[in-house]
């Protein structure tokens, strides 16, 4: 298989069940995980580690991100809202921690109990805990609502920017724009993603996490690798959503996200056909959760996956 040179980032672990009720069973988390890398998923944000109190769904977070950090080959990220859970996930092992906090101050307000401003001083307050390690851990900067917020409505790019810019001074090892609640359309994200390479990214890798609300995941996904974006988020079989952003809904789903950037000529390093066999994980433990997606309903064209290969 030729080198990768798109970023695939599987959060079905993390968005996909943050709103799930029925709590998957950490043994089947495991095999998740260890079934997404077999097919070539090299980078899994594993869990989020906030109080299990909150949303029992991650209450095996450090269970789950030991366990993660020891598979040979294996990128495993968490999610952090505050110090205290970047503090967890650094004691069970984890090298990339994805701090998240919101463009809308409404839905900071709602999402971590903070204002934006607030939640900048202790993104500070982690960069230093991290880059203080004995082994540096990486620290990524994830702007949630960054297109849109179904609390406040339209999100001013410019204060986008403003936050992204002080997130990469505060020393960011990444930048993440998020559209948490599936408002954007491609334009929008072509002229935000532009943008924020042209001031940011010779500072920072940047990366792209859209939900598919509205049915323009994919879409705004061409629209940034446009505008030159190449990490992707998604979540197997399109789960997924925030607790906290009103009428949250599902992640692009990664199958069919692998099956557009590797039919328009980008390398993933995913076997697409082992992939699509991960579901069926998902299905067993989430019975009555809606599963999402094109490629695993009407498979891919004759030869592609052989091409692929
Ligand atoms: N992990 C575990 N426990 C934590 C924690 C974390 N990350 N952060 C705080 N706590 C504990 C504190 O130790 C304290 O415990 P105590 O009552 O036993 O003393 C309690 O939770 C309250 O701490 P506090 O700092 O006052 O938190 P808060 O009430 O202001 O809530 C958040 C802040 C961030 C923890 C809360 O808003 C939250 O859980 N947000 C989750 C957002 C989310 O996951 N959104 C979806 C992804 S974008
Ligand atoms: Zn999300």
């Amino acid at each position: 298989m030729t080198a990768a040179n798109v970023v695939v980032r599987e959060v079905g672990l993390r968005d996909g069940l943050q709103m799930v009720q029925r709590f998957f069973p950490t043994p089947a988390k495991l095999a998740w995980i260890a079934a997404e890398l077999a097919a070539g998923v090299g980078h899994i944000e594993v869990c989020s580690f906030v109080p299990p109190k909150n949303i029992p769904q991650f209450a095996d977070a450090f269970e789950v991100a030991e366990a993660a950090v020891r598979l040979p080959g294996l990128q495993a990220s968490a999610l952090v809202p505050n110090l205290k859970g970047a503090e967890r996930a650094i004691a069970a092992g984890i090298r990339e921690l994805h701090f998240v906090l919101s463009a809308s101050e409404e839905h900071n307000l709602r999402n971590v109990r903070r204002t934006t401003q607030q939640s900048l001083d202790e993104f500070r307050a982690v960069v230093a805990l991290a880059h203080g390690q004995e082994k540096k851990v990486a620290v990524s900067g994830a702007v949630a609502t960054a297109l849109g917020c179904t609390i406040a409505g339209p999100v001013d790019p410019g204060r986008v920017m403003a936050i992204a810019r002080m997130l990469v001074e505060a020393g960011a090892d990444e930048l993440s724009l998020a559209d948490t609640v599936g408002y954007a359309n491609p334009a929008q994200v072509r002229a935000l993603f532009e943008r924020a390479e042209s001031e940011l990214g010779g500072t920072v890798p940047i990366a792209a996490h859209f939900h598919d609300t509205r049915g323009l995941g994919l879409a705004n996904v061409y629209a940034a690798v446009e505008a030159g974006i190449r990490i992707f988020d998604a979540s197997l079989a399109g789960l997924g959503g925030c607790p906290y952003a009103p009428g949250a809904s599902g992640n692009i789903v990664t199958e069919d996200l692998v099956f557009l950037l590797e039919s328009m000529g980008l390398r993933t390093g995913i076997d697409l056909g082992r992939l699509v066999e991960v579901r069926r994980i998902v299905a067993e433990n989430l019975p009555d959760e809606a599963m999402y997606g094109q490629i695993a309903k009407a498979g891919p064209p004759k030869g592609f996956l052989a091409r692929a290969a």
